[in-house]
């Protein structure tokens, strides 16, 4: 029998906070087929004067049907705005032992999405979403986390109060590590737990890490830490969120791996790419020039940190009104490697391939629109910086001494400046 699953998209438009519907999404598998996706723009939806499209790559705005056969039929845009490994997890978790298909991760994965879309059976928007955990949350959700974690059957006494705790920290926000959503002085912020087997203090350090990446110059994501117990949550405001006297405000958000149109698997991985990014940014961003020196920095900043978990699910471009910029920088972490010689990045950066190393950065400057001058001159600010202030800044975040002895060999290792 042909499995058939469809649903409504709806989409929060620039400058309002309320769902209108856009289109329609259908994935279906003959079987021993393949799974085809289908999206179609509602033609009520084409009729607007403020319609926007759902990503400027795959789905622009148009009459007529869209087709997939990648990713089991999802579109790129559909599929970043569905929970990832730990979204999934608690998924699970709460279906018990019913069998999910993929299209379950997205009607099952709640309203706290990152990007603009959200989805329904009925052709009528529901009212977004209106209540979120508060930061009062993050103790109970801490420990709920650490449950599901350990795979501990019971995670909060009473059956009833498991259902509510897996409620509270379910998400369809992307990502591997445990997290939840809160509302927190009138912005609405992802909160990044520890885990019980971290090597150091990871939420101390990813947020004096996006601190260390401001005193680079770069634009990056507001972040702080609370400390709840002795556990301490990191917490990064939301910027594809703003509040309004009517709700929130969501701006279109859509990854790299979309822009890209690559999918996570080991095959893709030879297209996971900075250059071949740098390349739809220029086609797609209202401010190519600024958007590419960003990137170009950033890449640099990664391979000064060994930030080497930088795949292309950690890049973004945001649409806050109808244009598209590169999004701020999230989800920086040192990886705790020791080879001196040669580091990889997840993602290809010059005519060396993947290769964290000074040469191969520069290499194919151009591609970033950048002089040669200008390409080395942004480098060696990133170096400079990162070489006086890690440690001053990781400090100031709250990271021990012990912390910053653990992490130290990830900033500018020496195959960092061999020739390439
Ligand atoms: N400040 C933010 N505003 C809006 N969306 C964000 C923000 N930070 C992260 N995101 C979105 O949430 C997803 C998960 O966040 P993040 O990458 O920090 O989690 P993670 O679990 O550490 O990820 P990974 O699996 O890459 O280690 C991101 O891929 C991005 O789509
Ligand atoms: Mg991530």
């Amino acid at each position: 029998m042909t499995s058939e699953h469809e649903c409504y998209v709806y989409i929060v438009l620039p400058g309002t906070a309320e769902f209108v519907t856009a289109g329609r999404f259908r994935v279906a598998q003959a079987p021993g087929g393949e799974a085809v996706g289908e999206f179609v723009y509602g033609r009520r939806y084409l009729e607007r004067t403020d319609a926007v499209e759902l990503d400027p790559v795959e789905l622009r705005l148009r009459r007529g049907k869209y087709e997939t056969a990648r990713m089991q039929g999802f579109f790129g845009a559909i599929r970043d705005s569905m929970p990832d490994y730990w979204g999934r997890r608690i998924i699970e978790k709460n279906a018990g032992h019913a069998q999910l298909e993929e299209f379950d991760y997205l009607k099952r994965g709640p309203d706290d999405r990152a990007g603009a879309l959200g989805f329904g059976l009925n052709v009528q928007p529901p009212a977004p979403q209106r209540t979120f955990n508060r930061t009062l949350d993050l103790e109970r959700l801490q420990v709920a986390a650490d449950a599901v974690i350990n795979n501990q059957a019971d995670i909060a006494g009473s059956a009833a109060s498991q259902v509510e705790a897996l409620m509270l920290l379910g998400t369809s926000m992307g990502g591997a590590r445990p997290k939840a959503v809160v509302e927190h002085d009138q912005d609405l912020w992802l909160a990044k737990f520890t885990r019980q087997d971290d090597r150091w203090n990871h939420p101390r350090v990813e947020h004096g890490l996006l601190k260390l990446a401001s005193a680079c110059s770069l634009t990056v994501a507001d972040s702080k830490i609370n400390t709840i117990a002795d556990r301490d949550v990191l917490l990064v405001r939301r910027f594809d969120r703003d509040r309004t006297e009517g709700g929130y405000r969501r701006h279109r958000l859509v990854s790299a791996l979309t822009l890209l149109q690559i999918d996570e698997g080991p095959m893709a991985r030879t297209d996971w790419s900075y250059i071949l990014l740098a390349d739809e940014i220029r086609r797609v961003s209202a401010e190519p020039a600024t958007d590419l020196r960003e990137l170009f920095a950033r890449m640099c900043f990664n391979a000064a940190v060994s930030n080497l978990d930088d795949h292309p699910r950690n890049h973004a471009i945001i649409a806050k009104e109808r244009d598209w910029r590169l999004s701020p920088a999230y989800d920086l972490t040192p990886a705790p490697v020791i080879a001196k010689d040669r580091r990889d990045l997840s993602m290809t950066c010059g005519k060396f391939g993947r290769y964290a190393n000074r040469e191969n950065l520069l290499s194919d400057h151009a591609r970033f629109l950048l002089s040669k001058d200008e390409a080395a001159a942004l480098l060696h600010n990133i170096v400079e910086t990162v070489r006086l202030q890690w440690r001053p800044e990781m400090r100031r975040a709250g990271v021990s001494e012990a912390d910053c002895e653990t992490i130290a060999d990830a900033f500018l290792y020496d195959g960092f400046f061999y020739e390439a």
